[in-house]
């Protein structure tokens, strides 16, 4: 696994999200221990939560337990509320062992105030990094803003084939403020992992090592520099690992890149 720099965290290049996949009852625990365990053991060690994912975080904290140690918790929050803000905050804090390595904005949402809140945080040691998320591109002109109030260390983007519209001004603006960036969506949700590719469709990635469709998905993102880390969400423990294995490169040359761009859309 390969690892690049959020300010002063080394973060492992492949991580996990849990959207969905973690807002599991109580009698799936023992799956949801399995697949953070699976995501741990292969080097993914960076997990991604919030709390609009329902039960995500308090699984995911149960699932690290005695191995909070070996985890780099990116969480958020995500509300109107300064107050309910505030509730958010220290639920988290609880769930992670009093300490949460990058704290984001959810969705920009009130971010003027979570980002003093968070700072406060920062300030106590109960925060190391702050970031900010989006998912949708009508709102990266309000990002752009944030990134550039110089209170930030990393920014979560959307980033894979059918979604590219960070690179017109969000990538080049994080590079230029030395930013890290966390890729939301590598499979867009789902459904782009799920194409039926041929062999012949495959074989020209063979010499980066690439042999599955999935894997070609998070080798795409991870072969822009300006990238820090990608967190694919699974429901599934043996693809916790195999997604892991993306992270240990060789990236993909322009032509390589162009061709995985093509399966997906059909042109350049
Ligand atoms: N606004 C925000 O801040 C925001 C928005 C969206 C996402 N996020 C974060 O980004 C994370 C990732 O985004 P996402 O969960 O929306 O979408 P995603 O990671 O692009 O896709 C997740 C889906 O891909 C499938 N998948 C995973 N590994 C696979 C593999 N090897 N082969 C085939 N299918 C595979 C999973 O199905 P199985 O469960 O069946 O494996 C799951 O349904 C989220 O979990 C969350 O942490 C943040």
């Amino acid at each position: 696994m390969q690892h690049r720099r959020i300010a002063h965290l080394s973060v492992p290049v492949v991580g996990m999200g849990t959207s969905r996949t973690l807002d599991v009852p109580k009698g799936s625990q023992p799956l949801a221990d399995r697949i953070t365990h699976a995501a741990l053991d292969a080097g993914s060690t960076l997990i991604d939560s919030s709390p609009m994912y329902g039960r995500a975080e308090a699984v995911v904290g149960r699932a690290l337990g005695e191995r909070r140690k070996d985890a780099l918790v990116a969480t958020k929050v995500w509300t109107e509320d300064d107050e309910e803000a505030q509730h958010q905050i220290e639920a988290s804090l609880a769930y992670f062992g009093g300490h949460v390595e990058l704290f984001q904005v959810h969705n920009l949402v009130a971010w003027r105030t979570r980002l003093d809140q968070l700072e406060s945080r920062r300030e106590a040691g109960q925060v190391s990094l702050l970031g900010a998320t989006h998912w949708k591109s009508a709102a990266f002109d309000e990002l752009e803003t944030v990134m550039r109030t110089g209170r930030l260390d990393a920014i979560q983007i959307p980033y894979n084939p059918l979604e590219r519209e960070v690179e017109a001004r969000i990538l080049p603006l994080a590079e230029e403020l030395g930013l890290g960036v966390l890729v939301m969506r590598p499979f867009g949700g789902g459904q782009l992992a799920n194409r039926h590719l041929s062999a012949s469709d495959l074989e020209p990635l063979a010499q980066f090592g690439i042999s599955s469709w999935p894997a070609a998905l998070l080798v795409w993102g991870l072969s822009d520099p300006r990238i820090s880390c990608t967190i694919p969400a699974t429901s599934k423990p043996d693809r916790a690992q195999t997604n892991a294995a993306a992270g240990d490169g060789p990236w993909l040359d322009p032509d390589g890149r162009r061709h995985i761009q093509r399966l997906a859309t059909g042109s350049d």
